[in-house]
């Protein structure tokens, strides 16, 4: 990688110390602090990470000002216009787009990974019967060590291999248990005559005592919304896993901790948030009212799924969705839904409103999934569960790239220590 250096100046010492600068392929040159410790005696201080870089990846490069968004270089128009879930989940781990044959390959090795230990199948029965299928996945994620431990040494290649695409495949079957289980439906064992998002739609919808036949529209729609959240760089639940990697621990439990972090409403819970806020407004009628109060400074009320930490022009990912949202819209013949009425109204005053404009707040992707989730009648407390299924492909790739990498070594971040300073202990009757 090309280089150069910054000096800085420390003003009250008059000390210089000079400072390497990593030129990367596309983005914000990086000054590398690495020995800024053991050279100069400085930590440095950045609260949420908004200017630090925590490694080096060749996977996934956004570019919030432009709307851009690549995965190992293609930009995600293309692959959501010509590619498929598992295409891209190949390209993500192995670097390259695949010829044809390992491509099938690759679709068989998934496919025949997704039955889940029967042991395991029963685990779900242990789960309060109205939990939430994001604590299920987490609990279960975290149990897989338990099960496939034949994959579970890290310094292992093949090892890390098989735990990648029983991770990916095994997912959309955990997946569609917890909601089975939530809803108090028997589990259904995956086909492997199906597509990825096929034998979800499946696995999720289907019971044993009648016929099931796939939708092609929801089978298509799921399989764009999969691709375009595949990963996002070093986001709060990628950052996770790969910190809890770092320490060595094994990939099923890294994945585990991701899914935690995902959980959060201010990351994968947003879509969840746009349906209560579609729910809270209730009708077109009110649209003016709430637009009020999403602008005022003393009300917390915002518009869910509208605007972006980082994409401050446009969301690519909304471009390319939203298109998705109206074709189900319109295809499922969904469009006369009143949520969906109220959801496509609030989009077009919003998209009109100088606050909105002014702020550059537009739709962000998950305004759209969480309609098109609801048009294809996923449940809203599923809706986090189905990005986690397809930001496993992110994490897992991310996880690889890291333990592969040479001289890898644990995460630890520092601090600004700003409790009291060091004093003595004070026997108990002493204390005032
Ligand atoms: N509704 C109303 N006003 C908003 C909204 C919103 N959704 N988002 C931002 N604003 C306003 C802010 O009040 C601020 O106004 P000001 O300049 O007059 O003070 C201005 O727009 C800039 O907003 P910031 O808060 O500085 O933007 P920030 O980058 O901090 O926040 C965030 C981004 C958190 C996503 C915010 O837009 C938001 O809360 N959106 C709703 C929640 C949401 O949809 N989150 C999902 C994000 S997508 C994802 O995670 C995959």
């Amino acid at each position: 990688m090309k280089e150069h250096t910054v000096t800085v100046t420390d003003n009250r010492t008059g000390e210089q110390i000079e400072l390497p600068v990593k030129h990367p392929t596309h983005g914000p040159y990086a000054v590398d602090i690495g020995r800024l410790f053991r050279d100069a005696g400085y930590f440095t201080y950045d609260p949420g990470f908004l200017s630090t870089a925590s490694c080096q990846s060749t996977l996934t490069y956004l570019d919030g000002d432009n709307g851009e968004l690549l995965y190992r270089g293609y930009p995600i128009e293309q692959l959501a216009e010509k590619s498929s879930f598992t295409e891209v989940a190949y390209l993500m781990l192995y670097g390259e787009l695949p010829e044809k044959e390992p491509l099938k390959k690759f679709n068989d090795v998934i496919i025949k990974h997704s039955m889940l230990n029967e042991s395991l199948s029963s685990l779900f029965g242990g789960f309060y019967h109205d939990a939430h299928p994001m604590a299920i996945m987490v609990g279960v994620v975290g149990s897989l060590s338990a099960f496939y431990h034949d994959s579970t040494d890290i310094s292992n290649a093949s090892h890390r291999e098989i735990a990648a695409h029983r991770m990916i495949a095994k997912m959309p079957t955990i997946a569609a248990a917890s909601y089975k289980h939530s809803i108090g439906e028997p589990q259904v064992y995956p086909d492997n005559s199906l597509s990825y998002t096929g034998n979800l739609l499946r696995m999720m919808f289907s019971v044993p005592c009648e016929p099931y036949k796939v939708d092609p529209v929801a089978e298509k729609a799921l399989d764009l919304i999969f691709i375009l959240h595949i990963d996002h760089e070093q986001n709060a639940s990628t950052s996770t896993v790969r910190l809890a990697g770092s320490s060595g621990a094994n990939p099923f439990a890294c994945i585990a901790s991701g899914i935690a972090a995902l959980w959060g409403p201010a990351h994968g819970g947003a879509n969840e948030a746009v349906l209560s806020m579609l729910d809270e407004i209730g009708h077109v009628d009110n649209i003016p009212e709430f637009l009020a109060r999403a602008k005022d400074k003393n009300d917390p009320f915002r518009l869910m799924g509208f605007g972006h930490r980082v994409y401050k022009n446009y969301d690519p990912r909304a471009k390319i969705i939203r298109q998705m949202c109206y074709d189900v819209l319109e295809k499922l013949d969904d469009k006369d839904d009143p949520t969906f009425e109220l959801a496509l109204k609030l989009e077009e005053i919003a998209l009109n409103d100088e606050y909105f404009i002014q702020r550059n707040l537009y739709p962000n992707v998950d305004f759209y999934s969480g309609l098109i989730y609801k048009a294809l009648g996923i449940p809203t407390n599923m809706f986090t569960v189905m990005f986690a299924i397809a930001r496993t492909v992110g994490w897992v790739a991310q996880w690889t790239e890291m333990i592969a990498e040479e001289n890898q070594r644990i995460g630890r971040p520092r601090q600004i220590y700003v409790g009291p300073e060091k004093r003595d202990y004070v026997e108990i009757d002493k204390r005032q």
